[in-house]
This record gives C-alpha cells, structure tokens and sequence, in this order.
C-alpha cells in the first residue's frame, strides 16, 4: 500500500472516532474527575489523556472502575508532581473506594466532601503540602482500612470519630502538627506511637505520654471539627471547558495525523533492524542431517564445539524438566553456560516453518526476557539453546524451602513483578510481530544473581502444541494460571496472557501455588479466595508470612492491580502496558524521573 493511501485511511479513520466521540456525552464521573482536574497544577500534563470527548473515564490515567456500572473505583495519581488542591468535588464520586494522591505537591485543605464517599477503603495523603485539620466527619467512612496522612502540614485535634473505624488497620499521622490528646476510643485506642511520630504535642496511653490535667480537663482541649476553611476553587463553567478542550482536540487531529507519519516511518526501521538482527549462521551436515542455526552473534563458538557439546549432555546435567521437555546445562570449553532445552514433543509441520518462528524468537532481545540463541537439529533430537539464569526458577524459589534457600522478601518481589511486566508489555507492544506468551507461570520466571526477573519460554506453546489439542494437553503445572475463556475456547490472546500475570501478582503475594489445597478445599481458585478475603477485609491472611518487609500500602495496590487482571471479562482486564504503568506508579522508589524514561528497545 502506497503512503498516502495509507495517511487518507488514517484520517478517515480519525475523523470517524471523533465524530463518534463527540456526540456521546462524558459520564458524570468523568466530568467530575475534569473538575478535580482543573484544580490540580499538572504541569507535566501527565493527565493529557483526561479528555472531555472521551465517553468514560476509565481508561484514563490513574483510574479504574467498577466494572457493572463505570463509576470511579480509584484514583490512583502517586508520585505525579501534581500541585494545587484537591477539589471538593471528591465528594460526588460516591463509589469510591481508593484514593491515593501520596508523595505529590498537594497544598489546601482536605476537603470536608470527602467524607462523602462512604465507601472509601483506602486513603493516602502522604508526603504533601496539606494544612487545615483532619475532617470532623471522617468517621462516616465506615470501610476505611487505610489512612495515610503523615508528612504533610496537618494540624489541629484528632477528631474522636476516627475510632469508630472498626475496618482500620493502618493509621499513619506522623510528621505533622496536630495537637492535644488522641482519642483512646474504638479503634484509635489499638494504634501504637509509630503512628503518631512526629507531631507537634500529642498525648495519650497511644504515645506513653499522659495528658497534663487541671481540674480533671485536658490541658488542650480536643477540637474536633475542622477549623480551616476550605480554600475556594476557581470554578469555570465546565460547559466552557468543554467547548475549549473540543476545539483543541480538533487542532490535534492535524499532529495525530503527522505522528501516525512519523510512527509508519519509524515502524519500517524497526524492520530493518528485526532483519539485520535474525541474519542466523546455518551449518548443515548433509550425512548425518545435524543442523545449527544460532542466532546473530549469539553463540561466538566454533560450531563444531558446540555440536559436541550438545551431544555430550546427559543426565548429570539436567536442571529440569517441563512440559514440552527437558533441560540441561551445558558449559563450554571458556566456562561460558547455557542451558539446553530438548524438546520431546513437537507439532507436525515442516521445519521451514519450525525454523523461520523460531528466527523471530530469537530475534527478540530485552533485559527481562530469556534470549534464545540457537536451535540444533541432531538426527534423533531438536535442541533449544538459551541463556543459563544461575538462580532457577520463581517457581522453585517460592515453592521449595530447600537447603536454607534465601527468601524471597517483599521489596524482591516487587521488583520481580515489575521486570515480568516490562518483559511481557515488550513481548505485546513492541514486537512485531507481536508475541503472545501463552504459558506465564513462576516456572517460566527465571532469575539471575541479582534476582532480577527474565521470562522465559515464550511463544514455546504456539509453536510445539496443536491449536485443537491445547487445553487438553495443557501441562499440569500451567492449569491454574489459564484464563476462563482461554480454557473455553482455546484461544489465546494478550488478555489471557494478563489474565496468567494476575495470577501470577497473586503467587507472589500470598506466596501459594494457584493450586494450593487452601483454595481448592474452599472450592475456589486463587482468584475466587482472593475475592472472598477482600470482601471480608482480611487483607493480613493474605499476605505471605515470610514478607516481613510487606507494607500495607503496596500490597494492597497489588492485590487491587491483580484482581483488575483477573477480571473475568477479557475486555475488562488492563493491557500489559497499562499493566506495567499501575505497577510502576506503586512500586517505584521516589523518583519520578526514572518512571517515565521509555523503556530501552533491542528489538
Ligand atoms: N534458561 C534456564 N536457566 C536455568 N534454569 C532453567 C532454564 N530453563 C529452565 N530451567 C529450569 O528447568 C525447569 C524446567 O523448565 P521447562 O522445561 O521450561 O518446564 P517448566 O517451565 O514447565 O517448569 C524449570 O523449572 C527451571 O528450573
Ligand atoms: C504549577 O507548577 C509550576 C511548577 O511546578 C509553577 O511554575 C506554576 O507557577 C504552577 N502554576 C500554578 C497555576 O500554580
Ligand atoms: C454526596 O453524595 C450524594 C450522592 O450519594 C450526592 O448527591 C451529593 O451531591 C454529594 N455531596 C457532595 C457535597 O458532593
Ligand atoms: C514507642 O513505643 C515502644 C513500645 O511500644 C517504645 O519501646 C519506644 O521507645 C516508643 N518510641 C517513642 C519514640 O516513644
Ligand atoms: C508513618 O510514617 C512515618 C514517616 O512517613 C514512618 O517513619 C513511620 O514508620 C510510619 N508509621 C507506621 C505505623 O508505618
Ligand atoms: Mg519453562
């Protein structure tokens, strides 16, 4: 197809969206999240995808909805560098359960509205500019479980409505300026010092430090209600808005259509550089039909020392086996290790075709993801060559408490987590064509000295399994991590390799098999248990024990970007990179700039 055939498709297409999108109007919601917005100081417009021509917010940054109805379930905006203040309209999104705005330039005051959404669960205000008092009212929300308020500007009374909390399991007010005595009430009287470290005077059995009296009265008398008053929000009609940000999206139709030129340009490249890489090095010996082929630059060996020590491997070298076969370690005449993967099984067809799949595999190249480097055919046998990662699988790691193995801690698991969804986002976004893993479990989440994560094994399954046949050969191993429609129709798609990661954020965190008899007994999978614990806010029997390092915070972030992927409607799951984004706005240490960097490219 010629380029501008392929530009006036393009605009056509463009056109039609916005004039579809254009004539469906915004939910409430999503207006309301405009205004939040307009009060916010985004100066790195990384709210840009937050349009008014859009029909629902969901898809927007930082928000995720209830699937039944659209409405706002959170608001996840961590480590933004957003200022300003936080709009009293909060209190119009009533289905709220999670609003974390932690570790931004936030300043005003909370809002009192807040108190109006009643199903809020959890609430990070950390690390802000936030002043006034804490919302008399706060004791409406009855399901909160977590409140983070500490490192902000916050002062006055704690108000005594907090103790009727009875979900609360996480209060932190330390390092601000409130006053006078804590509450000994209800819930407020099981939190210790830590959670009020920093303040200006406290007292209380909370923080060892009883309250001086005179005649029987707090020296400083509890002052519950809020005495800030709220900072006035600029409000412009947002019909105007409206109208503006219309008008805008129209003049950005003409850079939409310059970018899609510039991304078809940089699309050939991208190509070019798949072929110059999949240049392989082929040795045929036509007597005995052993064939090599290794991949660009792979395997810098003598091929005839590779031959021999592939077929010098025997039983003392196997570190595994699988499914689809067995695996072995090779080392080489310099120490260089490898490990070998013989294939047992194997899909009629010819090996042409065999061959040219297994070209694309090898030429995909990226930090979290085990690299293939080579493929030989002996007369009796086909061998996979890959990378040797010394330290096993996650699977072993989690599972088998041999001979005094390091533990997994809680900060490892989040950086395994976060380097299986780079590897994986890269597999569905930025190859092309684009790779569906097909068999994500922790056996397939190899692990270096560092313990740093490489998926391993992907497009295996396509490429040796039957389509017909594969739900009914799926390996024992691989059954709870298959997505429901997966197992119905045997189709795999981006989402059910999604659907496999959720469950795989689920293994890390209670640090259970998906097949683990606690689930099964309770005729359940991990994901049904997961859901019945939530619901009933046992949020602690979840995590693993051996997670001493666990906070409350990310694991229920995890736990909440696990059960969006997990989401029994395909559609209704995140993509990988929207995936890997949630996961890198909670997980990332509190350095902006790094979150943003684009990930490197070796395809
Ligand atoms: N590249 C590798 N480096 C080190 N160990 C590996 C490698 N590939 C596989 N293994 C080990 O061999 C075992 C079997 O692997 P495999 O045949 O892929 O089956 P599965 O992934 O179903 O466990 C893995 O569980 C892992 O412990
Ligand atoms: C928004 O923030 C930027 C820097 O963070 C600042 O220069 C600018 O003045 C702020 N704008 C408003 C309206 O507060
Ligand atoms: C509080 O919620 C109700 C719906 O439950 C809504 O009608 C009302 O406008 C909200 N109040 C504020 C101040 O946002
Ligand atoms: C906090 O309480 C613990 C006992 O619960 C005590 O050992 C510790 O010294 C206290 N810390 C401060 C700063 O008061
Ligand atoms: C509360 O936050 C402070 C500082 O942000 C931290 O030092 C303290 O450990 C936290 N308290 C709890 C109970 O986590
Ligand atoms: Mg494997």
């Amino acid at each position: 197809m010629k380029m501008h055939e392929l530009v006036l498709i393009l605009t056509v297409i463009f056109a039609a969206t916005l004039f579809s999108s254009c004539c469906l109007a915004l939910t409430e919601d999503g207006m309301t999240l405009l205004e939040i917005k307009s009060s916010l100081n985004d100066s790195r417009n990384l709210l840009g995808n937050w349009q008014a021509t859009d029909e629902s917010p969901c898809k927007w940054t930082g928000i995720s909805c209830h699937t039944h109805d659209q409405r706002v379930r959170s608001i996840n905006l961590p480590y933004m560098q957003l200022g300003g203040i936080i709009s009293p309209s909060i209190g119009r999104l009533d289905k709220l359960q999670r609003l974390a705005l932690h570790q931004n330039s936030l300043h005003g005051s909370i809002p009192n509205e807040i108190t109006n959404c009643t199903e809020l669960r959890a609430l990070y205000l950390r690390a802000n500019y936030l002043q006034g008092g804490i919302p008399a009212n706060i004791g409406n929300l009855l399901f909160l479980t977590i409140l983070d308020l500490s490192s902000n500007s916050l002062k006055g009374a704690i108000p005594s409505s907090l103790g009727r909390l009875t979900h609360l399991h996480y209060l932190n007010l330390s390092t601000n300026f409130f006053s006078g005595e804590i509450p000994d009430f209800g819930a407020l009287s099981a939190f210790g010092n830590k959670s009020f470290i920093g303040n200006l005077d406290l007292c209380g059995q909370q923080v060892h430090k009883p309250c001086r009296t005179s005649m029987g009265f707090p020296a400083v008398l509890p002052h519950a209600s809020s005495d800030e008053v709220a900072v006035p929000t600029k409000r412009s009609s947002h019909y105007m808005k409206g109208v503006l940000i219309g008008a805008m999206s129209t003049m950005g139709l003409a850079l939409v259509v310059l970018l899609a030129f510039l991304w078809i340009c940089l699309l050939s490249k991208k190509e070019r550089a798949v072929k110059r890489y999949t240049e392989v090095r082929k040795q045929v010996d036509q007597e005995t039909s052993t064939k090599l082929i290794t991949f660009h630059g792979d395997m810098p060996y003598p091929s005839c020392e590779i031959i021999e020590k592939l077929e010098a491997l025997d039983e003392e070298d196997v570190v595994g086996s699988g499914g689809f076969g067995t695996v072995y370690r090779m080392v080489m005449n310099d120490c260089g290790t490898f490990a070998v993967k013989r294939i047992d099984r194997s899909r009629e067809g010819s090996d042409q075709v065999f061959e040219r799949e297994l070209e694309i595999l090898g030429s995909i190249k990226h930090i979290n993801l085990v690299n293939l480097r080579g493929y030989c055919r002996l007369p009796a046998t086909k061998l996979l060559i890959y990378d040797y990662l010394s330290m096993g699988s996650l699977d072993d790691f989690l599972h088998e408490h041999g001979e005094g193995q390091q533990l997994l801690n809680w900060s490892a698991r989040l950086k395994i987590a976060l380097g299986s969804a780079r590897g994986l986002a890269y597999l569905h976004h930025d190859c092309c064509p684009k790779i569906i893993h097909r068999d994500i479990k922790s056996s397939n989440i190899l692990l270096d000295e560092n313990l740093e994560p490489h998926v391993s094994d992907f497009g295996l399954a396509k490429l040796l399994v039957d389509e017909e046949a594969h739900v009914t050969t799926v390996v024992a191993g691989t059954f709870g991590y298959l997505a429901p429609e997966y197992l119905q129709s045997g189709r795999a798609t981006e989402k059910s390799d999604v659907y496999s990661f959720g469950v795989l954020l689920l293994e890390l965190v209670t640090g259970k098999r998906p097949t683990d008899p606690t689930f099964v007994k309770r005729g359940l999978n991990v994901v049904g248990w997961m859901n019945t614990l939530l619901k009933e806010n046992r949020l602690e029997d979840v995590i693993d024990k051996r997670c001493a390092d666990a906070d409350m915070e990310t694991v229920e972030a995890i736990l909440e970007i696990a059960a969006r992927c997990t989401d029994a409607n395909p559609d209704d799951r995140p993509s990988m990179n929207q995936v890997l984004q949630l996961l890198e706005q909670e997980v990332m240490s509190p350095c902006p700039s790094d979150f943003y960097e684009s990930h490197s490219d070796y395809c």
